[in-house]
């Protein structure tokens, strides 16, 4: 098993203690290797608060949370970081691209945070930007692509350090139906690939590409 989580909480409370909100409430769920797995639910039912604690970008307040065996909950923020880097790829709806870089140097970027030489840096994301078809805009800043094109960047990004997990949150919110069934395309290929893919949506049609579909609905997977 790749991620378990074990009665899981989360809840958000303002610095002076006036708003609480629980946002996940004792939440289990288990993913194997190799899985594509989508979550659906309502909006405010708790989504991406789940996807930030998968995707080791929060912790939970309660529970265990197991990664390739290793209780996350135990680890010190930089061991979880190095975990991260190294496992997982990340997909947002707003592609967060940074404006002044280029295609190149947005997806060589997080390659420095694994301390790669600047030619193996360059060649790898050479290699993804080619994988998604955009070898051909490799100077080119993000204002200067489609919203497709951008999204198809950040899944470059997400994949140049070829991590085993690829969290996408909403990934063709943004996007044209032609656009979004590209990328559709790519995480399914990701999948097929071996990669496990864990996809969040509103989108039912979008949803039902997954192997397995789960709901959540206020703070708890059913
Ligand atoms: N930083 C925060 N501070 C306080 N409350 C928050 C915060 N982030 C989310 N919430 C609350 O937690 C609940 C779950 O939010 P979350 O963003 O996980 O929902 P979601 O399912 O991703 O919704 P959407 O489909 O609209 O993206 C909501 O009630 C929301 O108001
Ligand atoms: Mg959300």
């Amino acid at each position: 098993m790749l991620i378990e989580l074990k009665n899981l909480y989360r809840t958000y409370r303002s610095p002076d203690g006036a708003n609480s909100v629980e946002a996940l409430k004792g939440v289990n769920l288990h993913i194997d290797q190799g899985e594509y797995l989508s979550i659906t639910g309502a909006s405010g039912s708790g989504k991406s608060t789940l996807m930030n604690i998968l995707g080791l970008l929060d912790t939970p307040d309660s529970g265990s949370y197991y990664f390739n065996g290793t209780d996350i909950t135990e680890l010190s923020d930089k061991e979880i970081s190095h975990i991260r880097n190294r496992s997982i790829g990340f997909i947002f709806q707003s592609f967060n691209l940074i404006p002044s870089l280029t295609t190149l140097e947005n997806v060589a970027l997080p390659l420095e945070y694994r301390g790669m030489s600047k030619s193996e840096r360059m060649e790898r994301a050479e290699n993804a930007l080619a994988a998604v078809g955009l070898s051909s805009r490799l100077t080119h800043k993000p204002c200067e692509l489609s919203g497709g094109q951008q999204q198809r960047v950040s899944i470059a990004r997400a994949i140049a350090s070829n991590p085993p997990v690829i969290l996408a949150d909403e990934p063709c919110g943004n996007l044209d139906s032609k656009s979004g069934g590209e990328i559709m395309d790519m995480l399914k290929k990701l999948n097929k690939n071996g990669r496990t893919v864990i996809l969040i949506t509103h989108d039912s049609n979008a949803a039902r590409q997954a192997d397995r579909i789960l709901q959540v609905e206020d703070g708890r997977v059913r």
